[in-house]
Protein backbone atom coordinates (compact mmCIF):
# COMPACT_ATOMS: atom_id res chain seq x y z
CA UNK A 1 0.00 0.00 0.00
CA UNK A 2 2.98 2.68 0.52
CA UNK A 3 3.86 2.18 -3.23
CA UNK A 4 0.32 2.59 -4.27
CA UNK A 5 0.60 6.15 -1.70
CA UNK A 6 3.70 7.11 -2.83
CA UNK A 7 2.25 6.87 -5.80
CA UNK A 8 -0.53 8.57 -6.12
CA UNK A 9 1.46 11.57 -4.02
CA UNK A 10 3.67 11.75 -7.55
CA UNK A 11 0.59 12.29 -9.32
CA UNK A 12 -0.47 14.38 -7.68
CA UNK A 13 2.43 16.52 -7.67
CA UNK A 14 3.11 15.98 -11.31
CA UNK A 15 -0.43 17.25 -12.22
CA UNK A 16 -0.77 20.17 -9.96
CA UNK A 17 -0.73 22.77 -12.32
CA UNK A 18 -3.83 21.41 -13.96
CA UNK A 19 -5.69 20.97 -11.21
CA UNK A 20 -5.34 24.53 -10.45
CA UNK A 21 -6.50 25.23 -14.47
CA UNK A 22 -9.53 22.74 -13.10
CA UNK A 23 -10.09 24.64 -10.32
CA UNK A 24 -10.15 28.01 -12.02
CA UNK A 25 -12.57 27.03 -14.90
CA UNK A 26 -15.32 26.30 -12.24
CA UNK A 27 -14.86 29.53 -10.27
CA UNK A 28 -15.36 31.12 -13.55
CA UNK A 29 -18.67 30.15 -13.10
CA UNK A 30 -21.05 32.18 -11.08
CA UNK A 31 -23.27 30.04 -9.25
CA UNK A 32 -24.85 32.23 -6.75
CA UNK A 33 -27.26 30.02 -5.07
CA UNK A 34 -29.48 33.38 -4.00
CA UNK A 35 -30.70 34.62 -6.82
CA UNK A 36 -32.84 33.30 -9.62
CA UNK A 37 -31.19 35.35 -12.29
CA UNK A 38 -28.24 32.60 -12.09
CA UNK A 39 -30.14 29.77 -11.35
CA UNK A 40 -28.95 28.71 -15.14
CA UNK A 41 -24.91 29.63 -14.30
CA UNK A 42 -25.87 27.53 -10.81
CA UNK A 43 -26.89 24.25 -13.00
CA UNK A 44 -23.47 25.12 -15.52
CA UNK A 45 -21.46 24.56 -12.00
CA UNK A 46 -23.51 21.42 -11.60
CA UNK A 47 -22.82 20.16 -15.03
CA UNK A 48 -19.07 20.84 -14.88
CA UNK A 49 -19.04 18.96 -11.59
CA UNK A 50 -21.22 15.84 -12.79
CA UNK A 51 -18.11 16.23 -16.10
CA UNK A 52 -15.34 16.31 -13.69
CA UNK A 53 -16.49 13.01 -11.94
CA UNK A 54 -17.07 11.10 -15.22
CA UNK A 55 -13.54 12.37 -16.54
CA UNK A 56 -11.97 10.36 -13.05
CA UNK A 57 -14.26 7.42 -13.90
CA UNK A 58 -16.57 8.24 -11.35
CA UNK A 59 -19.97 5.67 -12.29
CA UNK A 60 -23.47 6.41 -11.85
CA UNK A 61 -22.96 10.29 -12.54
CA UNK A 62 -26.72 11.86 -12.09
CA UNK A 63 -27.65 15.53 -11.25
CA UNK A 64 -30.12 15.21 -9.22
CA UNK A 65 -32.84 17.51 -9.00
CA UNK A 66 -34.12 18.06 -4.90
CA UNK A 67 -36.92 19.91 -6.05
CA UNK A 68 -38.67 21.66 -8.37
CA UNK A 69 -37.12 24.84 -7.07
CA UNK A 70 -33.97 23.87 -5.28
CA UNK A 71 -30.54 23.88 -7.37
CA UNK A 72 -29.63 20.01 -7.84
CA UNK A 73 -27.50 17.48 -5.98
CA UNK A 74 -24.39 16.08 -8.17
CA UNK A 75 -24.00 12.33 -7.34
CA UNK A 76 -21.10 9.86 -8.41
CA UNK A 77 -20.07 6.91 -7.19
CA UNK A 78 -17.16 4.29 -7.18
CA UNK A 79 -17.67 1.13 -5.58
CA UNK A 80 -14.94 -1.36 -7.40
CA UNK A 81 -13.72 -2.41 -4.19
CA UNK A 82 -15.79 -4.61 -2.42
CA UNK A 83 -14.86 -5.41 1.59
CA UNK A 84 -13.63 -1.87 1.79
CA UNK A 85 -14.96 1.04 3.35
CA UNK A 86 -16.78 4.00 1.65
CA UNK A 87 -16.06 7.47 1.83
CA UNK A 88 -18.81 9.82 1.25
CA UNK A 89 -17.20 12.93 -0.03
CA UNK A 90 -19.35 16.14 0.98
CA UNK A 91 -18.97 19.29 -1.25
CA UNK A 92 -21.00 22.17 -2.46
CA UNK A 93 -20.61 24.38 -5.50
CA UNK A 94 -22.96 27.29 -4.69
CA UNK A 95 -21.27 30.61 -3.92
CA UNK A 96 -21.88 33.54 -2.02
CA UNK A 97 -22.86 36.58 -3.97
CA UNK A 98 -20.06 39.38 -4.70
CA UNK A 99 -21.00 42.37 -3.72
CA UNK A 100 -19.60 44.97 -2.84
CA UNK A 101 -18.04 44.24 -6.83
CA UNK A 102 -16.58 47.55 -6.51
CA UNK A 103 -14.35 46.47 -4.05
CA UNK A 104 -12.58 43.72 -5.87
CA UNK A 105 -9.26 44.06 -6.94
CA UNK A 106 -9.74 41.94 -10.05
CA UNK A 107 -13.01 40.72 -11.12
CA UNK A 108 -14.46 37.72 -8.73
CA UNK A 109 -15.27 35.20 -11.47
CA UNK A 110 -11.72 35.94 -13.13
CA UNK A 111 -9.68 33.83 -11.24
CA UNK A 112 -6.35 36.02 -10.76
CA UNK A 113 -2.75 34.29 -9.26
CA UNK A 114 -1.34 37.30 -7.66
CA UNK A 115 1.41 35.82 -5.14
CA UNK A 116 1.07 32.54 -3.88
CA UNK A 117 -2.84 33.31 -3.84
CA UNK A 118 -5.69 32.45 -6.00
CA UNK A 119 -8.18 35.66 -5.94
CA UNK A 120 -11.99 34.32 -7.27
CA UNK A 121 -15.63 34.09 -5.43
CA UNK A 122 -15.75 30.74 -4.13
CA UNK A 123 -11.80 30.03 -4.26
CA UNK A 124 -11.61 29.14 -0.30
CA UNK A 125 -15.62 28.50 0.51
CA UNK A 126 -15.35 25.68 -1.27
CA UNK A 127 -14.85 25.03 -4.98
CA UNK A 128 -10.84 25.21 -4.10
CA UNK A 129 -11.87 22.41 -1.16
CA UNK A 130 -14.45 20.93 -3.61
CA UNK A 131 -11.13 20.47 -6.11
CA UNK A 132 -8.75 19.36 -3.34
CA UNK A 133 -11.02 17.03 -2.71
CA UNK A 134 -11.52 15.41 -6.57
CA UNK A 135 -7.68 15.95 -7.05
CA UNK A 136 -7.02 12.97 -3.63
CA UNK A 137 -9.60 10.91 -5.11
CA UNK A 138 -8.38 11.00 -8.69
CA UNK A 139 -4.95 10.13 -7.80
CA UNK A 140 -5.39 7.58 -5.74
CA UNK A 141 -7.63 6.29 -8.71
CA UNK A 142 -4.67 6.98 -11.19
CA UNK A 143 -2.06 4.93 -8.81
CA UNK A 144 -3.86 1.80 -9.57
CA UNK A 145 -4.61 0.57 -5.95
CA UNK A 146 -7.91 2.65 -5.21
CA UNK A 147 -8.00 2.41 -1.56
CA UNK A 148 -11.84 2.66 -0.39
CA UNK A 149 -15.26 2.88 -2.18
CA UNK A 150 -16.46 6.54 -2.67
CA UNK A 151 -19.92 8.54 -3.42
CA UNK A 152 -20.11 11.95 -3.62
CA UNK A 153 -22.75 14.55 -2.66
CA UNK A 154 -22.11 17.89 -4.43
CA UNK A 155 -24.67 20.50 -3.41
CA UNK A 156 -26.06 23.97 -4.66
CA UNK A 157 -27.65 25.37 -1.53
CA UNK A 158 -25.43 25.28 0.83
CA UNK A 159 -25.30 28.97 1.00
CA UNK A 160 -28.93 29.68 1.39
CA UNK A 161 -29.25 27.42 4.28
CA UNK A 162 -29.65 23.77 2.38
CA UNK A 163 -33.40 23.83 1.71
CA UNK A 164 -34.11 20.76 0.32
CA UNK A 165 -31.14 18.79 1.25
CA UNK A 166 -32.99 17.11 4.31
CA UNK A 167 -35.76 15.70 2.17
CA UNK A 168 -33.34 14.92 -0.48
CA UNK A 169 -30.77 12.79 2.26
CA UNK A 170 -34.33 11.07 3.94
CA UNK A 171 -35.38 9.69 0.10
CA UNK A 172 -31.55 9.26 -0.87
CA UNK A 173 -30.41 7.47 2.67
CA UNK A 174 -29.52 4.17 1.42
CA UNK A 175 -27.15 5.66 -1.97
CA UNK A 176 -25.77 8.24 0.37
CA UNK A 177 -24.84 5.06 2.84
CA UNK A 178 -21.07 5.16 3.99
CA UNK A 179 -18.77 4.44 6.73
CA UNK A 180 -17.45 7.86 6.88
CA UNK A 181 -18.61 11.31 4.83
CA UNK A 182 -15.25 13.97 4.79
CA UNK A 183 -15.93 17.28 4.32
CA UNK A 184 -13.62 19.74 3.75
CA UNK A 185 -16.21 22.94 4.42
CA UNK A 186 -14.92 23.65 7.65
CA UNK A 187 -11.38 25.49 6.97
CA UNK A 188 -8.68 25.74 9.54
CA UNK A 189 -7.12 28.16 11.94
CA UNK A 190 -3.95 29.30 10.68
CA UNK A 191 -1.89 28.10 7.48
CA UNK A 192 0.16 26.16 10.21
CA UNK A 193 -2.23 24.98 12.39
CA UNK A 194 -4.09 22.05 10.84
CA UNK A 195 -7.25 21.70 12.38
CA UNK A 196 -10.79 19.29 12.55
CA UNK A 197 -13.68 21.23 13.79
CA UNK A 198 -15.92 19.16 15.77
CA UNK A 199 -19.02 21.87 16.45
CA UNK A 200 -20.75 24.05 13.91
CA UNK A 201 -23.32 26.52 15.53
CA UNK A 202 -26.80 26.79 13.99
CA UNK A 203 -28.51 29.22 12.12
CA UNK A 204 -32.11 30.98 12.52
CA UNK A 205 -32.45 33.46 9.72
CA UNK A 206 -35.46 35.87 9.93
CA UNK A 207 -36.70 38.78 8.28
CA UNK A 208 -38.31 41.31 10.87
CA UNK A 209 -40.55 43.99 8.64
CA UNK A 210 -42.52 47.12 10.22
CA UNK A 211 -45.12 48.72 8.86
CA UNK A 212 -46.01 52.73 9.38
CA UNK A 213 -48.23 54.86 7.66
CA UNK A 214 -49.45 53.49 4.81
CA UNK A 215 -47.52 55.07 2.63
CA UNK A 216 -44.30 57.31 2.49
CA UNK A 217 -44.99 60.74 4.39
CA UNK A 218 -43.08 64.41 3.66
CA UNK A 219 -41.46 64.55 6.99
CA UNK A 220 -42.07 68.05 7.65
CA UNK A 221 -46.06 67.85 7.55
CA UNK A 222 -46.48 64.83 9.38
CA UNK A 223 -42.96 64.23 11.22
CA UNK A 224 -44.10 64.36 15.41
CA UNK A 225 -46.93 62.44 14.33
CA UNK A 226 -46.44 58.94 13.61
CA UNK A 227 -43.41 56.67 14.73
CA UNK A 228 -41.36 56.38 11.85
CA UNK A 229 -40.96 52.35 11.13
CA UNK A 230 -37.49 52.96 10.92
CA UNK A 231 -36.92 54.73 14.50
CA UNK A 232 -39.29 52.00 15.76
CA UNK A 233 -37.17 49.19 13.71
CA UNK A 234 -34.31 49.97 14.86
CA UNK A 235 -35.48 50.77 18.80
CA UNK A 236 -36.39 46.99 18.47
CA UNK A 237 -33.46 45.92 17.49
CA UNK A 238 -31.15 47.82 19.82
CA UNK A 239 -33.32 45.94 22.45
CA UNK A 240 -32.30 42.66 21.04
CA UNK A 241 -28.64 43.02 23.00
CA UNK A 242 -27.90 44.12 26.87
CA UNK A 243 -25.66 46.43 27.56
CA UNK A 244 -22.82 43.75 28.33
CA UNK A 245 -23.87 41.94 25.11
CA UNK A 246 -26.27 38.71 26.03
CA UNK A 247 -29.39 38.23 23.57
CA UNK A 248 -32.42 39.28 25.25
CA UNK A 249 -34.73 37.19 23.98
CA UNK A 250 -37.09 35.55 26.15
CA UNK A 251 -35.96 32.04 27.45
CA UNK A 252 -32.57 32.68 24.79
CA UNK A 253 -29.77 31.26 26.97
CA UNK A 254 -32.19 28.35 28.54
CA UNK A 255 -31.29 25.35 26.59
CA UNK A 256 -27.48 26.79 26.05
CA UNK A 257 -24.91 23.39 26.90
CA UNK A 258 -22.51 25.29 29.63
CA UNK A 259 -19.02 24.89 28.43
CA UNK A 260 -17.01 22.30 30.53
CA UNK A 261 -13.42 23.23 32.31
CA UNK A 262 -12.09 21.02 29.95
CA UNK A 263 -13.46 22.18 26.72
CA UNK A 264 -12.41 25.51 28.24
CA UNK A 265 -9.38 24.74 28.85
CA UNK A 266 -9.02 23.67 25.08
CA UNK A 267 -9.74 26.90 23.67
CA UNK A 268 -7.41 28.73 25.90
CA UNK A 269 -4.69 26.64 24.31
CA UNK A 270 -6.36 27.72 20.72
CA UNK A 271 -3.91 30.23 19.15
CA UNK A 272 -6.60 32.26 17.89
CA UNK A 273 -6.60 34.83 20.98
CA UNK A 274 -7.78 38.08 21.39
CA UNK A 275 -5.13 39.03 19.30
CA UNK A 276 -6.15 37.28 16.51
CA UNK A 277 -9.75 39.00 16.07
CA UNK A 278 -8.42 42.32 16.58
CA UNK A 279 -5.87 41.07 14.00
CA UNK A 280 -8.59 39.22 11.09
CA UNK A 281 -11.45 41.69 11.92
CA UNK A 282 -9.26 45.24 11.72
CA UNK A 283 -11.83 46.59 14.66
CA UNK A 284 -10.84 49.38 17.34
CA UNK A 285 -11.77 47.07 20.39
CA UNK A 286 -13.94 43.71 20.58
CA UNK A 287 -17.03 43.44 21.87
CA UNK A 288 -18.84 40.63 23.07
CA UNK A 289 -19.81 38.52 26.60
CA UNK A 290 -17.08 39.82 28.43
CA UNK A 291 -16.93 36.57 30.56
CA UNK A 292 -16.01 34.31 27.82
CA UNK A 293 -13.38 34.39 25.64
CA UNK A 294 -13.54 35.33 21.66
CA UNK A 295 -12.91 32.20 20.28
CA UNK A 296 -15.39 30.96 23.24
CA UNK A 297 -17.83 33.53 22.06
CA UNK A 298 -17.48 32.09 18.24
CA UNK A 299 -17.53 28.48 18.69
CA UNK A 300 -19.67 27.99 21.71
CA UNK A 301 -22.09 30.83 22.34
CA UNK A 302 -25.37 32.04 20.60
CA UNK A 303 -25.19 35.20 19.13
CA UNK A 304 -27.51 37.77 17.17
CA UNK A 305 -26.70 39.44 14.37
CA UNK A 306 -28.21 42.07 12.24
CA UNK A 307 -27.12 41.15 8.52
CA UNK A 308 -29.20 43.89 6.55
CA UNK A 309 -30.94 46.96 7.45
CA UNK A 310 -33.49 48.67 4.93
CA UNK A 311 -35.64 52.02 4.76
CA UNK A 312 -36.39 55.11 3.70
CA UNK A 313 -34.01 57.49 1.46
CA UNK A 314 -30.45 55.92 0.92
CA UNK A 315 -29.82 56.54 -2.29
CA UNK A 316 -26.90 60.20 -3.21
CA UNK A 317 -28.21 63.17 -1.93
CA UNK A 318 -31.05 64.15 0.20
CA UNK A 319 -34.79 63.55 0.58
CA UNK A 320 -36.80 64.78 3.60
CA UNK A 321 -38.98 61.41 3.84
CA UNK A 322 -40.87 59.72 6.60
CA UNK A 323 -40.97 56.21 5.22
CA UNK A 324 -43.78 53.62 5.51
CA UNK A 325 -41.48 50.67 5.50
CA UNK A 326 -38.46 48.93 7.56
CA UNK A 327 -36.96 46.07 7.28
CA UNK A 328 -34.14 43.91 9.00
CA UNK A 329 -32.58 41.20 8.32
CA UNK A 330 -31.38 38.93 11.69
CA UNK A 331 -30.08 36.15 12.27
CA UNK A 332 -28.82 34.01 15.66
CA UNK A 333 -25.84 31.41 15.80
CA UNK A 334 -27.32 28.30 17.53
CA UNK A 335 -25.10 26.23 19.87
CA UNK A 336 -26.67 23.23 21.16
CA UNK A 337 -29.18 22.19 22.41
CA UNK A 338 -30.67 25.79 21.06
CA UNK A 339 -33.22 24.52 18.12
CA UNK A 340 -33.77 27.50 15.46
CA UNK A 341 -37.99 26.40 15.89
CA UNK A 342 -37.70 27.77 19.29
CA UNK A 343 -35.57 30.48 18.54
CA UNK A 344 -38.38 31.91 16.03
CA UNK A 345 -40.72 31.59 18.87
CA UNK A 346 -38.22 33.15 21.13
CA UNK A 347 -38.02 36.44 18.81
CA UNK A 348 -41.99 36.21 17.94
CA UNK A 349 -42.65 36.13 22.24
CA UNK A 350 -40.23 39.29 22.33
CA UNK A 351 -41.78 41.29 19.22
CA UNK A 352 -45.50 40.57 20.88
CA UNK A 353 -44.51 41.98 24.12
CA UNK A 354 -42.14 44.77 22.96
CA UNK A 355 -43.46 46.01 19.91
CA UNK A 356 -45.38 49.17 20.45
CA UNK A 357 -49.15 49.57 19.25
CA UNK A 358 -47.73 52.69 16.84
CA UNK A 359 -47.13 50.01 14.33
CA UNK A 360 -47.49 46.81 12.59
CA UNK A 361 -44.81 43.75 12.45
CA UNK A 362 -44.73 40.80 10.36
CA UNK A 363 -41.87 38.37 11.31
CA UNK A 364 -40.76 35.62 8.29
CA UNK A 365 -38.37 32.72 8.76
CA UNK A 366 -36.00 32.59 5.67
CA UNK A 367 -33.92 29.32 6.77
CA UNK A 368 -32.26 27.35 8.98
CA UNK A 369 -29.69 25.31 10.03
CA UNK A 370 -29.38 22.35 13.30
CA UNK A 371 -26.35 22.87 15.58
CA UNK A 372 -23.64 19.68 15.30
CA UNK A 373 -21.39 17.68 17.43
CA UNK A 374 -19.61 15.18 14.93
CA UNK A 375 -17.96 12.11 17.24
CA UNK A 376 -14.17 12.60 17.52
CA UNK A 377 -13.90 8.68 18.34
CA UNK A 378 -14.34 7.43 14.54
CA UNK A 379 -11.89 5.73 12.45
CA UNK A 380 -12.15 8.57 9.88
CA UNK A 381 -10.86 11.31 12.45
CA UNK A 382 -8.08 9.05 13.35
CA UNK A 383 -7.12 8.71 9.59
CA UNK A 384 -7.43 12.59 8.41
CA UNK A 385 -5.70 13.25 11.78
CA UNK A 386 -2.80 11.14 10.91
CA UNK A 387 -2.96 12.34 7.52
CA UNK A 388 -2.83 16.30 8.32
CA UNK A 389 -0.15 15.44 10.75
CA UNK A 390 1.56 13.53 8.25
CA UNK A 391 1.73 16.72 5.73
CA UNK A 392 2.16 18.99 8.53
CA UNK A 393 4.31 17.70 11.06
CA UNK A 394 1.51 18.56 14.31
CA UNK A 395 -0.96 16.94 15.55
CA UNK A 396 -4.13 18.96 14.28
CA UNK A 397 -6.32 21.68 16.58
CA UNK A 398 -9.50 19.94 17.57
CA UNK A 399 -12.10 22.91 17.78
CA UNK A 400 -15.70 24.30 17.29
CA UNK A 401 -16.10 27.07 14.79
CA UNK A 402 -18.47 29.36 14.36
CA UNK A 403 -20.13 28.36 11.15
CA UNK A 404 -22.83 26.34 10.08
CA UNK A 405 -23.15 23.41 7.36
CA UNK A 406 -26.94 22.10 7.40
CA UNK A 407 -25.38 18.98 5.74
CA UNK A 408 -23.81 18.19 8.81
CA UNK A 409 -26.58 17.26 10.78
CA UNK A 410 -28.79 16.09 8.02
CA UNK A 411 -26.64 13.35 6.91
CA UNK A 412 -26.15 12.29 10.75
CA UNK A 413 -30.02 12.22 11.44
CA UNK A 414 -31.58 11.02 7.71
CA UNK A 415 -28.59 8.95 6.63
CA UNK A 416 -26.29 7.88 9.87
CA UNK A 417 -23.08 8.88 8.21
CA UNK A 418 -20.97 10.80 10.46
CA UNK A 419 -18.95 13.83 9.26
CA UNK A 420 -15.37 14.48 9.54
CA UNK A 421 -14.98 18.27 9.33
CA UNK A 422 -11.32 19.84 7.79
CA UNK A 423 -10.47 21.88 5.07
CA UNK A 424 -8.14 23.91 3.98
CA UNK A 425 -9.15 27.48 4.19
CA UNK A 426 -7.77 30.25 6.40
CA UNK A 427 -9.34 32.86 8.28
CA UNK A 428 -8.16 35.47 6.40
CA UNK A 429 -9.13 34.67 2.90
CA UNK A 430 -12.43 36.64 2.83
CA UNK A 431 -14.95 34.41 2.65
CA UNK A 432 -18.37 35.85 1.77
CA UNK A 433 -16.70 39.19 1.19
CA UNK A 434 -14.94 41.33 -1.59
CA UNK A 435 -11.06 39.42 -2.73
CA UNK A 436 -11.69 36.03 -1.37
CA UNK A 437 -8.78 34.04 -2.09
CA UNK A 438 -7.18 30.49 -1.58
CA UNK A 439 -3.46 30.08 -0.08
CA UNK A 440 -2.33 27.73 -2.63
CA UNK A 441 0.56 26.54 -0.59
CA UNK A 442 -1.96 25.05 1.80
CA UNK A 443 -4.32 24.22 -0.84
CA UNK A 444 -1.08 21.88 -2.16
CA UNK A 445 -0.47 20.27 1.43
CA UNK A 446 -4.66 19.58 1.82
CA UNK A 447 -4.60 17.52 -1.05
CA UNK A 448 -1.55 15.29 -0.17
CA UNK A 449 -3.20 15.25 3.39
CA UNK A 450 -6.56 13.70 1.65
CA UNK A 451 -4.83 11.61 -0.19
CA UNK A 452 -2.74 10.23 3.25
CA UNK A 453 -6.23 9.84 4.56
CA UNK A 454 -7.93 7.81 1.43
CA UNK A 455 -5.16 5.45 2.36
CA UNK A 456 -4.88 5.57 5.80
CA UNK A 457 -8.80 4.70 6.25
CA UNK A 458 -8.41 2.03 3.38
CA UNK A 459 -6.40 0.17 5.53
N1 LIG B 1 -17.92 27.11 4.88
C1 LIG B 1 -18.95 27.83 5.54
C2 LIG B 1 -19.25 27.34 6.95
C3 LIG B 1 -18.11 27.43 7.94
C4 LIG B 1 -17.37 28.58 8.06
C5 LIG B 1 -17.84 26.36 8.76
C6 LIG B 1 -16.32 28.65 8.97
C7 LIG B 1 -16.82 26.43 9.69
C8 LIG B 1 -16.05 27.58 9.78
C9 LIG B 1 -20.25 27.69 4.74
O1 LIG B 1 -20.10 27.74 3.36
C10 LIG B 1 -21.17 28.80 5.11
O2 LIG B 1 -20.83 29.94 5.04
N2 LIG B 1 -22.37 28.42 5.52
C11 LIG B 1 -23.41 29.33 5.83
C12 LIG B 1 -24.62 28.47 6.08
C13 LIG B 1 -25.89 29.16 6.35
C14 LIG B 1 -26.35 29.96 5.17
C15 LIG B 1 -26.94 28.16 6.77
C16 LIG B 1 -23.06 30.13 7.07
O3 LIG B 1 -22.45 29.62 8.01
O4 LIG B 1 -23.38 31.33 7.08
MN1 LIG C 1 -18.67 26.69 2.49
Amino acid sequence: MTDALNIALNYAHQNADRFLADLKDVLAIPSISTSDEYKPEVLRAAVWMADQLRGMGIQNVEIMPTSEKGHPVVFGEWLKKPGAPTVLVYGHYDVQPPDPLELWETPPFQPTVRGDKLYARGSSDMKGQVIASLAAIESALKSGQMPVNVKFMLEGEEEIGSEHLGDFIKKNAKKLSADVCINTDAGMIGADHPTITYGLRGLCYMELRVYGPSKDLHSGLFGGTVHNPAQALTELVAGMHDKSGRVTLPGFYKKVRRLTPRERAAFKKLPTTKKFFLEQTGVPALWGEPEFMPNERVGARPTLEVNGLLSGWTALGSKTVLPAYAMAKISCRLVPDQTPEETFKQMQAYLKTKAPKTIRWELISLHDAGTAITDLNGDGVKAMSDGLEKVWGKQPFLVREGGSIGAVVLLQQYAGVESVLTGFGLPEDNVHSPNEHLHLPTWYKGIDALIHFLYNFGK
